[in-house]
């Protein structure tokens, strides 16, 4: 039989107390039936004798949430604890969870206490729970910088009036792993009794996970933590990431189980992060939105053929979803042909080449390429794979409001390349017609739109035209994210299905006439 580590969520209690955050009563429960879902042991619902909001927050959970223990927090004043007992009362499983500093630097600055008046305190607060239940926890608040003889003190002395959990918060994130540990396992050699030891872990030093884990493998069996981490400060261990370590290391972690089930952690997440107000960091780990995203051509190459070569946990098992190839100028070709296969985009040989360049050269002005990008790439290089007679190589723009617009373009006309300048009313007029004049074309632009294809300022811009020349209407397409360079394609486009149609020696009469567009 495994040994069971418990998960006591600190969410609404040591989570809310983060700087901004409130919830109200319906916020609450609607976090505490996610944990539920979740299949955490413990909720810690709220501090009832904090607010007359937190009371009845913390007895609207304990009436209408099934499953986990539901504990309210309390210091050691009687009457605290009696009004804990009350509001938790309703739960079918409760527990009071009371505390009471024990370093040197909060019994005087802020209890005004001496040893041995918190060593009263601690017997009369846990005397006084253990009347209402026989599941009590304690803390020793400062566990880190307390001195470890009198805090040991103070733990015996709490488990002696039937305390059931010992926990050992970390308050101010200052323990180190080894060090933690090893705290954990002189309590456990030292304090005598039936209890659970139970890690409280702060992440200050960024250590909070590290900390609570190093205190499991030293025999804690309860981790408190809170979803997205979120706590005082630099906030508590975060639950996502101590479940799934457990899980995922279960070879290291031999022996013990979490019962949580994962593929709800992403939910909790979202739904935490949406009530409270608090991002969760792109890169966080399990639940952020960049924690199974590949942006390297040799990881998604590596994932593409084989998950695990750089994935360690599965994201449908976190409720993630799939892995995301991300496509972005770090890109490789594999991943590209694949995102094409699944968007059921049928691309070979050159258009292909000719649409993985289009690509490199969108993501080095993109962050991130779309399923719609793709799509207007793909479908631009496969209706220009024709002979093209007029390739265009460059484009450049000078002026604007102040000084006359201006273009110079250069070109490739049946291989020989020409080059030209003009001025315009604007810059697309300006690059039409140094276009117009680099070929020779006569003729008149009849129609101008452009749409965007993509959202974001970087869209790809989709320029469509009609150009009339002796009695034949030719339509033009072209895609950039500039707007003048979509337009020069849209015109170049153009010229060559002119070119195109006058080769083939077609009468354009009734197939070319404006009205019935060719090309469109
Ligand atoms: O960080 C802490 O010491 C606490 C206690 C109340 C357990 O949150
Ligand atoms: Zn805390």
């Amino acid at each position: 039989m495994a040994d069971h580590v418990k998960i006591f969520d600190t969410t609404l209690r040591d989570g809310e107390q983060s700087p901004g955050i409130s919830l109200d009563e319906g916020e609450k429960l609607e976090i505490a039936e996610q944990l539920a879902r979740l299949g955490v042991d413990v909720i810690e619902a709220g501090f009832p004798i904090a607010s007359q909001g937190d009371f009845e927050a913390v007895q609207a959970i304990a009436r209408a949430v099934e499953g986990p223990i539901i504990c309210g927090l309390s210091r050691t004043a009687h009457k605290d604890i009696d009004r804990c007992w009350e509001a938790i009362e309703p739960a079918a499983n409760r527990r009071i969870h009371t505390f009471i500093a024990t370093s040197e630097r909060h019994m005087q600055k802020k209890l005004r206490m001496t040893p041995d008046q918190v060593k009263a305190e601690a017997a009369s607060a846990v005397g006084r729970a253990r009347e209402y239940t026989d599941d009590v926890e304690f803390s020793p608040e400062d566990a880190s910088r307390s001195d470890f003889d009198f805090m040991c003190d103070v733990l015996q002395i709490a488990a002696d009036a039937g305390a059931t959990t010992l926990n050992i918060p970390d308050t101010v994130g200052y323990g180190i792993p080894d060090e933690y540990a090893e705290q954990i396992r002189s309590i456990r050699a030292r304090v005598s009794g039936d209890y659970v030891l139970s890690t409280h872990c702060h992440n200050d030093l960024g250590l909070a996970v590290a900390n609570s884990l190093a205190g499991v493998t030293a025999g804690a069996r309860q981790i408190e933590c809170a979803v997205n981490g979120i706590g005082e400060r630099a906030g508590n261990a975060a639950l996502e990431e101590l479940v799934m370590a457990i899980r995922t290391r279960g070879d290291f972690f031999e022996g013990l189980e979490v019962g949580v089930k994962t593929e709800e952690l992403a939910r909790a997440s979202r739904i935490v992060s949406r009530l409270t107000g608090y991002p969760v960091q792109y890169n966080k780990a399990v639940v952020g939105r960049n924690a199974f995203a590949h942006e390297a051509g040799i990881h998604q190459h590596g994932v593409l053929s084989d998950r695990e070569t750089y994935e360690i946990m599965d994201p449908a098992a976190v409720g993630q979803g799939e892995s995301k190839i991300v496509l972005g100028k770090h890109s490789g070709r594999h991943a590209f042909a694949d995102r094409l296969k699944h968007l059921g985009l049928v691309v070979h040989g050159d258009a292909l080449n000719a649409a993985f360049v289009r690509f490199k050269e969108l993501a080095d002005r993109k962050v991130e390429i779309t399923d719609a990008d793709l799509e207007a790439i793909v479908v631009d290089e496969i209706g220009g794979s024709m002979v093209h007679h007029i390739v265009l190589a460059s484009v450049d723009c000078r002026g604007g409001t102040v000084s006359t617009p201006t273009a110079t373009v250069v070109l490739a006309v049946d291989g020989v390349t020409v080059e030209s300048e003009a001025t315009g009313d604007g810059m697309v007029d300006a690059v039409c017609k140094a276009v117009k004049d680099a070929t020779g074309m006569e003729g008149a632009l009849t129609d101008y739109t452009v749409n965007a294809v993509t959202g974001g300022v970087d869209a790809l811009a989709d320029v469509a035209l009609r150009f009339e020349s002796d009695g034949i209407v030719v339509a033009g397409k072209g895609l950039s994210t500039d707007v003048v360079l979509a337009s020069a394609r849209a015109f170049v486009d153009a010229l060559n299905r002119l070119w195109r149609i006058r080769d083939s020696g077609e009468d354009p009469a009734g197939v070319d006439r404006p009205g019935s567009l060719r090309g469109v």
